[in-house]
């Protein structure tokens, strides 16, 4: 009976998880968009695409000059909610995910604005969670967008290096992701056992999809095979 009681917790829970990675983006002129197409080819992550409210803004128009309103609007005042554009709302549980990956255009030195207000909104959301930035511009280097995340998820735990991609370099996506993955070591940080060790040094639990308890310590989680596995009750984590 207990065993048919925590198959059904479990198999409920199954069914309440999502992926452990949000990839979160915006793109106006679809290269951040390709951008996080192939990203998506290499890891499995759910993703959320930001929108502005109003419609059919041409950010580029006038020398950009929307576009740099709403950059200075926000350097001006950043603390101010009105500084940032309305964006459509989004559904995201945050609660969800343990590895974020944000996607963002660079203006004028800076993150794109509409994804500014989606962390404006949500950054604080975000504390211990991992952060790993990918950004996409013409040709500026992309230390501002770096200081605009860190200023708007005060408590994220930043990963180095983020990926720039410049604009001239979308098409070669696939190829600079892959290897960018590999250098951030994607695979482990992302891992069963460095999630495990997030939750406690010394205290977790870790289940199999069916219901057995594999165990409660640093050993069990070395041995797993590749698979789906439960860990605090809570979430599935796939050993790589
Ligand atoms: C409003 C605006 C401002 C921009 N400012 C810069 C800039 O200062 N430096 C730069 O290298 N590229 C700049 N760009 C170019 C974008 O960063 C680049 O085209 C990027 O690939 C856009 O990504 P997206 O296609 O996903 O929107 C700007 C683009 C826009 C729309």
């Amino acid at each position: 009976m207990k065993r048919i009681l925590l198959s059904l917790v479990v198999v409920l829970s199954v069914f309440a998880v999502q992926a452990k990675t949000l990839v979160v983006y915006y793109s106006y002129t679809n290269n951040v968009h390709r951008i996080v197409n192939e990203l998506v080819k290499q890891i499995e992550a759910d993703i959320v695409k930001i929108e502005p409210a109003e419609k059919g803004l041409d950010y580029a128009a006038n020398n950009y000059a929307i576009g740099s309103a709403q950059i200075s609007a926000i350097r001006n005042n950043p603390e101010d909610a009105s500084s940032y554009p309305t964006i459509d709302p989004v559904k995201v549980d945050l609660k969800d995910y343990d590895c974020i990956i944000i996607g963002a255009p660079l203006w004028w030195s800076n993150m794109a604005a509409p994804l500014q207000s989606f962390l404006f909104q949500y950054g604080k959301d975000m504390s211990g969670k991992k952060i790993w930035l990918i950004v996409s511009s013409a040709s500026s280097g992309i230390s501002g967008v770096e200081s605009d995340a860190k200023r708007l998820i005060p408590d994220g735990k930043f990963f180095s290096s983020s990926l720039w991609i410049k604009s001239s370099q979308t098409s070669n996506s696939a190829n600079l992701i892959r290897q960018w993955l590999k250098d951030i070591k994607y695979d482990s940080v992302s891992s069963l056992k460095a999630i495990a060790n997030d939750y406690s040094k010394t205290s977790y639990t870790v289940y199999s999809i069916s219901g057995y308890l594999i165990g409660r310590d640093m050993a069990s989680i070395d041995n797993l095979k590749k698979g789906l596995y439960i860990i605090n009750g809570k979430k599935i984590y796939k050993q790589n």
